[in-house]
C-alpha cells in the first residue's frame, strides 16, 4: 500500500504571483516524479466552482460576511470529498492554491469574522486534517494590488480597499510566525528567478523528506 501523500498549499496576498509559481511547482515537482493533484479554494470540483463564481460575481447588494465564509466552507466540503481526501489516501500529493489560512486572512482578519467561527468550521468541515506544507508568498500590499489591479477587470474581492489587505497580510504572516512551523515565507517582493530560487530549496526539503516516508519497495 503506498503511504498517504503530502497535502501542499499556497497563500498569498492578491498579486503576489500565485499562478506563475503554482505553475513553476507543478513542473518541478512533476519532474521530480511526484504523482501530483493541483486544485484550488474556492472551487476544484464542478460544485465548489459555481460557489467561486458566487463569491467573486461583484454584485450590487452587500454579500453578509458570515454568508461568505459559510459558502466557503460549503465548496471546501465538497473539495476534500470529492477530490482532496481520496487524492491523499492513494498517495497523490495535492497542491492547493488556496485553503484553509485564507479563510483565516480574508474572512477573519480582513473581515473581521471571529477566529472561533473559522475554527468550528475548520473541525466541522475538516475534523483533523490540515494541510502538511503551506508556501506563503508575501509582498507588500500596494506592489501586490498594483500587479493585480493591472490584469484588468476586477472581483469582488480585488475591489476591497487597500487597508482589508493589510489585515490579509498581518494575519497571514501572524499565522506563519505562531504557528506550528508549517508555514514558510517566500519572499515574493525580489524578481521572480530569485523566487523561484527559494521554491526549488523548498521542494529540495519536501523531497528528501517524501523520500524518506516511502515504504521500501
Ligand atoms: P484567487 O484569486 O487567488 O484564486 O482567490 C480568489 C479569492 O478568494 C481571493 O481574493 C481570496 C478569496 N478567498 C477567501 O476570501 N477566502 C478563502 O478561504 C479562499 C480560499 C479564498
Amino acid at each position: 500500500m503506498s503511504a498517504r501523500g503530502l497535502f501542499i498549499t499556497v497563500e498569498g496576498g492578491e498579486g503576489v504571483g500565485k499562478s506563475t509559481n503554482m505553475a513553476f511547482l507543478e513542473e518541478h515537482l512533476s519532474g521530480s516524479g511526484v504523482d501530483l493533484l493541483v486544485t484550488r479554494e474556492p472551487g476544484g470540483t464542478r460544485l465548489g466552482e459555481e460557489v467561486r463564481r458566487l463569491l467573486l460575481q461583484v454584485r450590487d447588494e452587500q454579500m453578509d460576511p458570515l454568508c461568505e465564509l459559510l459558502l466557503i466552507f460549503s465548496a471546501r466540503a465538497q473539495h476534500l470529498r470529492e477530490v482532496i481526501e481520496p487524492a491523499l489516501e492513494a498517495g497523490r500529493w495535492v497542491l492547493c492554491d488556496r485553503f484553509t489560512d485564507a479563510t483565516y486572512a480574508y474572512q477573519s482578519g480582513g473581515r473581521g469574522v471571529a477566529d472561533g467561527a473559522v475554527e468550528t468550521l475548520e473541525t466541522m468541515v475538516q475534523g483533523t486534517l490540515r494541510p502538511d506544507y503551506t508556501l506563503l508568498l508575501d509582498a507588500p500590499v500596494a506592489m501586490g494590488l498594483e500587479r493585480a489591479r493591472g490584469r484588468g477587470d476586477m472581483d469582488r474581492f480585488e475591489r476591497e480597499e487597500l487597508a482589508f489587505f493589510e489585515r490579509v497580510r498581518a494575519t497571514y504572516l501572524r499565522r506563519a510566525r505562531f504557528g506550528s512551523g508549517r508555514i514558510r515565507v517566500v519572499d515574493a517582493s525580489v524578481p521572480l528567478v530569485e523566487v523561484q530560487e527559494q521554491l526549488l530549496d523548498i521542494c529540495r526539503d519536501l523531497l528528501s523528506c517524501w523520500n524518506v516516508r516511502q515504504p521500501a519497495p
